[in-house]
């Protein structure tokens, strides 16, 4: 069996430390029934994934709640889902099933190798303290030829963020994420940097809605994980 590869370093110890260093566990342990993106984000987010997921294919949802922005009409034949809080991956009517894991303390995804079509993260990333270790294990368990989505506004929970978010631009953090995957064996196919449009009438009289960026991945055709 291969040994799974070790990370690259990208962020320095100062860029991982965040304003509140208890354990991620407390802070998600009650649910949030909200939605944390505003609904211009969700359906450019959701007309991406008609856009980018094959029907039938094995889906990820990383850092998850109790919506994934999928399709409604579109089936999958399986969408596995990662949290922080039981309750609300429960109440997630897309998933098949569910895992709970707090990725600052392990990494290592409790899914077999190139199982995987699609790996999504969705306002996620930006709580991650190694980021480069979740990107090595997401590259283990995609298939190859299969995409990673990291989409991302600029909400966030600050005290949750490390700093190496926390403290950059909309544009600095596209290509902090970008840079990431590169260094750890992902290859780039598409960054995403847009505006949208507010829905209801602020949309009419042009008000804007959250901005929307994404980072489309993919694992190389010949890369296989034994
Ligand atoms: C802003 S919510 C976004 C949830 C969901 N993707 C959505 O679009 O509604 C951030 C999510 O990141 C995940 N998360 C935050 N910190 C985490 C950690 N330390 N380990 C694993 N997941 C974490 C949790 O699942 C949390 O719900």
């Amino acid at each position: 069996m291969a040994s799974t590869p070790i990370a690259v370093s990208v962020l320095s110890p100062e860029q991982r430390r965040k304003q509140d260093e208890t354990s991620d566990g407390l802070f998600y342990s009650r649910p949030r029934f909200v939605h944390h993106l505003d609904g211009a984000f969700r359906s450019r987010l959701t007309a991406l994934y008609r856009e980018r997921l094959q029907p039938d294919s094995v889906v990820l949802d990383l850092m998850s709640s109790w919506v994934s922005h999928l399709p409604e009409q579109v089936a999958y034949r399986e969408v596995i889902g990662h949290g922080m809080n039981a309750e609300e991956l429960e109440a997630n009517p897309r998933l098949s099933r569910h895992w709970v894991q707090n990725l600052n303390e392990d990494q290592t995804l409790p899914l077999p190798s190139d199982s995987v079509d699609a790996a999504l993260i969705v306002a996620g990333w930006q709580y991650l303290q190694q980021p480069e270790r979740v990107a090595v294990d997401l590259l283990r368990v995609v298939r190859p030829g299969g995409q990673l989505i990291v989409a991302f506004s600029n909400r966030m929970f600050p005290s949750k963020a490390p700093l190496a978010w926390l403290e950059s631009s909309d544009r600095d953090r596209l290509s902090s994420v970008a840079r990431i995957l590169l260094c750890q064996g992902w290859e780039l196919d598409q960054l995403l940097s847009e505006d949208t449009r507010a829905e209801g009438p602020l949309g009419w009289l042009g008000g804007k809605g959250d901005p929307f960026f994404a980072v489309i991945a993919r694992k190389a055709h010949g890369r296989g994980h034994g």
